[in-house]
Formats: C-alpha cells, sequence, structure tokens
C-alpha cells in the first residue's frame, strides 16, 4: 500500500515541476510567477484543489509522442477568494510555452463548464504561446470549444482574464469574450498575429510592446480593463474585484457588513463646483466621498478618461459608478468613452449591479474623426445600454447637462429610477454662448453677452428640468451619500422587465 501512496506523491512532484526547473528559473529570470505559484497567490490559502493533473496530450507528430508533461502546460481547478467559490486555469508557460493541445484545452473547457453549472467566477491566467503548433486542427477545434463556452457564460457568471505574459493568436479571444481583461506592465502582451507575421504581411517592424504592450490595449485599443506593476500586484487586485462580484447572475450583488454610516455629511462638496462653468474639477474626488470607506475599484481607469467607470459599496453593497470626468476633455462623450460606459452599464445590468451615475457632461465630441469613426453609432452603445438597463439606476447631474448627452447619462427619460442635481446643475439643450449665438448671430457683441446673461439665468440651472419632473429633487451636494443611500434601499424591491425577445441588436 506504501508504495502505491508514494507512487501517487511521486507523479504530483512530476507534474508539478511543470517543464522543470531550468524553465521555470527561466520564467523567474523574466520577473514572471509560475502558474501554480499564480494560483496560490491568487486564492485563499490551501484552498485550491487541482482537476486533470495527470491529462497528456495524444499528439503523435513531430516527435510528441515522445514529450509528455502531465498536465499538458495548463493547471486548472478551484478554490476560494475571501471564502466564496471560484473556478480557475493558469497557463504553465513552461510547458510547451503554454501552448494549446487539444487535452489542454479539454481542461479549461471541463472548468468553464463546472462553473456554469454551479454558478460560480471564472478566472483564467494567460501566458502563452498560442495553437500548439505540432498539433494542427485539433488545437484549432479546442479554442472554438472554448470560445463557445465563453460565450454560453457571458452574462451568467463573471469571467476575467489575466494576461501575465505572451498571450498571442487564438489565446487572445478567449479573454476578449470575458468580462473584464487586465494585463500585467512590461512582461505581457497581446496580439493576433505577432512582429514576424506583420512584418512579412504588412513590411512593419515593431516590437512585442509595441504591438500589443499594455501600453497599447490599456491605453488606446481599450481591449483591456486596467495594468498592474507585477504578477503579485495583480492578483491581488484580481482578488479585490472579485469580492464586489455576485458569483453569478442568480445571486444579486454581494452585500457584506459597512462601519462608514450611509448618513454621513461631507460638507467640503458644496464647494466642488468651480464658480467659472469652464473650469474643471476632479469627478473623482465626488465618488471618493460617496462610496463606503473611499473604496473605489476603477475599470480601465487609462483608457477613455473623460468618463469613470468602476465599483464602489453604499451600505455595503455593491455599486457600478459611472461618472464624467470634467478633467478629461472637459469630460465629452466620443467613441471611446461610450463604447467603455456601454460595456460597464451592460455588465451591471447583467448581474444585478445597481448604476449611479454622475453626469457634467458638455455634450458630444464634434469633429470629423469622431464622426469618420462612427461617433453615432458608437454614442448609441451607451444610450441603448442605459436604455435596456432594469436594475436600479440613480442619476445626479452635478454641472453639465447638455444637448443629446444630457438624454443618454442615465435620464429620466431612459428609466431612470431616481434622478438628482445640485442646485449648480445647467441641464440645456447646448452651452449658453453657444446658444445665443446660433439664435442671434446677427446681433453685435455687446446684445450677445446681454442674451447669454439671459439665456443662462432661465435655463443654466436645474429649476426648468425640476418643475417638468425630469428632476425629481434638486438636492445639498453635502448631503449625497444619504440620499444616493437612501433612494438605493428605497429601489432594492424594483421589478421591471423588458419584452420578451431573443436577444436585442445593440448597435455593435
Ligand atoms: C508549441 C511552443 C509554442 C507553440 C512556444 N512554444 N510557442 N510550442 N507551440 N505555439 C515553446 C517553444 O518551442 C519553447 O520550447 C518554449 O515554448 C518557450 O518558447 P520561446 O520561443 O523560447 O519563448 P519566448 O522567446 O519567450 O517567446 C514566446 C513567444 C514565442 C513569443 C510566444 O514562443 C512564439 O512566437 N511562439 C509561437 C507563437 C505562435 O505563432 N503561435 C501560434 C499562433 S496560431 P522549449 O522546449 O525550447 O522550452 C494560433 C491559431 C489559433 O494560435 C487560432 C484560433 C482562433
Amino acid at each position: 500500500m506504501k508504495h502505491i501512496l508514494e507512487e501517487l506523491e511521486k507523479r504530483r512532484g512530476q507534474a508539478r515541476m511543470g517543464g522543470g526547473e531550468r524553465r521555470i528559473a527561466s520564467q523567474h529570470a523574466k520577473g514572471k510567477l509560475t502558474a501554480r505559484e499564480r494560483l496560490d497567490l491568487l486564492l485563499d490559502e490551501g484552498s485550491f484543489e487541482e482537476f486533470d493533473m495527470f491529462v497528456e496530450h495524444r499528439a503523435t507528430d513531430f516527435g510528441m509522442a515522445d514529450q509528455k508533461v502531465p498536465g499538458d502546460g495548463v493547471v486548472t481547478g478551484w478554490g476560494h477568494i475571501n471564502g466564496r467559490l471560484v473556478f480557475v486555469f493558469s497557463k504553465d508557460f513552461t510547458v510547451f510555452g503554454g501552448s494549446l493541445s487539444n487535452a489542454h484545452a479539454r481542461k479549461i473547457i471541463k472548468v468553464q463548464e463546472q462553473a456554469l453549472k454551479v454558478g460560480a467566477p471564472i478566472i483564467g491566467l494567460f501566458d502563452a504561446g498560442g495553437a500548439r503548433i505540432q498539433e494542427g486542427v485539433d488545437g484549432l477545434a479546442g479554442y472554438a470549444d472554448i470560445f463557445l463556452q465563453n460565450t454560453l457564460a457571458s452574462g451568467v457568471i463573471p469571467q476575467i482574464s489575466v494576461i501575465m505574459g505572451p498571450c498571442a493568436g487564438g489565446d487572445v479571444y478567449s479573454p476578449a469574450i470575458t468580462d473584464f481583461i487586465f494585463m500585467v506592465k512590461d512582461t505581457s502582451y497581446m496580439y493576433v498575429t505577432g512582429p514576424d507575421v506583420v512584418k512579412t504581411v504588412t513590411h512593419e517592424e515593431v516590437t512585442h510592446e509595441e504591438l500589443g504592450g499594455y501600453r497599447v490595449h490599456a491605453m488606446k485599443s481599450g481591449v483591456a480593463d486596467g495594468a498592474f506593476e507585477n504578477d503579485l500586484e495583480a492578483l491581488t487586485q484580481i482578488r479585490r474585484l472579485v469580492d464586489f462580484l455576485p458569483l453569478s447572475n442568480r445571486e444579486g450583488a454581494p452585500v457584506r457588513e459597512s462601519y462608514d454610516p450611509s448618513e454621513r455629511l461631507e460638507a467640503s462638496l458644496d464647494t466642488l463646483i468651480p464658480a467659472n462653468p469652464n473650469k474643471p474639477y476632479d469627478m473623482k474626488e465626488l465618488i471618493l466621498k460617496v462610496v463606503d470607506e473611499a473604496d473605489f475599484f476603477e475599470i480601465s481607469a487609462e483608457f477613455a478618461k473623460n468618463i469613470i467607470c468602476g465599483f464602489g459599496r453604499i451600505d455595503g453593497a455593491t455599486v457600478g459608478i459611472v461618472a464624467n470626468q470634467p478633467q478629461v476633455l472637459a469630460g465629452v462623450l466620443d467613441i471611446d468613452s461610450s463604447r467603455k460606459a456601454a460595456r460597464f452599464v451592460r455588465f451591471c445590468d447583467a448581474f444585478e449591479i445597481p448604476l449611479v451615475t454622475f453626469v457634467d457632461v458638455p455634450g458630444f465630441m464634434p469633429g470629423t474623426k469622431q464622426e469618420q469613426g462612427g461617433l453615432i453609432r458608437h454614442g448609441a452603445k451607451l444610450l441603448f445600454a442605459y436604455a435596456e438597463a432594469t436594475v436600479p439606476k440613480v442619476t445626479l447631474i452635478t454641472r453639465k447637462a447638455y444637448g443629446g448627452a444630457y438624454d443618454v447619462m442615465s435620464s429620466k427619460h431612459l428609466r431612470g429610477d431616481v434622478n438628482y442635481a445640485w442646485p449648480t446643475a445647467e441641464i440645456a439643450v447646448m452651452g449658453s454662448k453657444g446658444a445665443v449665438e446660433i439664435i442671434f448671430r446677427n446681433e453685435s457683441d455687446e446684445a450677445i453677452a446681454e442674451r447669454e446673461a439671459d439665456y443662462k439665468a432661465r435655463f443654466a440651472n436645474p429649476f426648468v428640468a425640476a418643475s417638468r419632473g425630469y428632476i425629481d429633487d434638486v438636492i445639498m451636494p453635502h448631503s449625497t451619500r444619504r440620499r444616493i443611500s437612501r433612494a438605493l434601499k428605497n429601489l432594492r424591491g424594483k421589478q421591471l422587465a423588458n419584452p420578451w425577445k431573443k436577444h436585442d441588436n445593440i448597435p455593435l
């Protein structure tokens, strides 16, 4: 009996060594942890249970029959994050570069299917060279099966991808379907085709970093939702994110005990809005003063910074916050900010996370670049996302809410449940100056200045909208947290369903 138990330990030991000491040392030399070290940091101590540790590939071409490593380049299983169940897979770059064989794919699909059945998030850690080149079409089949599972699970369980090394070819599209992608700075990159292929096809010479590093995806393309300094920071932050999320769409957002009184008043908010309407201020200050203990997990912080999206808690319950940022491009809505916020709003709605929207928006970004880039369709995404969302929606206009952007930003007209404004709000078709220059374009400069003052007095305030019932109340800035908290509490019983449909046709 003893030798049988020893045999099991020996086999486990072999599997845990992955591609061997030399490759593990090379992984460490690149500043990266191994697949199993990463899971140790991601999951609660002692909670990880591994599946399929002894799975091997079945390829025979190119001498593969003699090159088998138990586990075949991916570590899969389940574990806990702060006591809550999650399913995981972690690509092992030390085994055939983490490349995907059919057996490797089957391991991932097994945890995907279980996560969906049980109703728990799945987190994938990527560090891989794409399809196992020696396997051919079986690898492609494996990828497609994974993509299918990702798609079926979308909106049912949260899916999170962390890119911690190369992520090339077939490996990029599974993360792309998941809810959030995070990268590790300088050690990770993502692209469909690498620098060599790019050179052959387009004659461009680019580095991995220029083609798909975090500066590309977390700052320009918006493919990634954030980037962290190193493996440790990335995994610690993913634990923090998971704490905000429900396990599945069956559960509703998690609530945890809060020691931050919901009645807390913030006198400093009374002076947040500068006297000059063209002067920016930091919308993050408002967010941090409203959420519990100033704890805010921002999504896509470095991309489309003119809009802020992220998770916070009010009275211990998770809320999704969307806010225009007057500090960047005056908080205007453009293609990127509309795409970013629309995706976030849809995530919150899919997982029953109430939405809190802070509005200070001068309108949509004018210009040929925006129009040629499809601002109409991209802007419509955000409009559509807010309109279809049935979760509790609380909106506060702090300053500007001009034109179509007023409608878009969770207005009453898109079924906003409770819409507040600060006394500093200006709810109008456009800014006073632009408005009078159009209506009175032939008048003298002095006359126009007079008209502007008149227009401002009449329309640049929240009271016209409030008199129509488009704003439910004009509130004191210092009582914002108290009012939002009360609104969210009173909205807990909200029931609203959209008409039956197979699915909608959001302007993609
Ligand atoms: C098999 C692979 C591999 C792969 C890497 N390795 N990629 N083995 N299939 N796709 C192996 C290497 O042979 C090497 O083995 C080990 O992993 C480490 O690789 P290195 O090249 O030494 O590492 P590094 O210099 O860090 O470069 C990493 C890399 C590079 C940039 C990812 O390995 C690379 O370009 N790989 C190929 C990428 C690719 O073209 N993949 C196919 C994409 S097509 P040893 O034994 O020396 O340790 C695809 C189609 C799917 O994915 C489409 C579905 C929709």
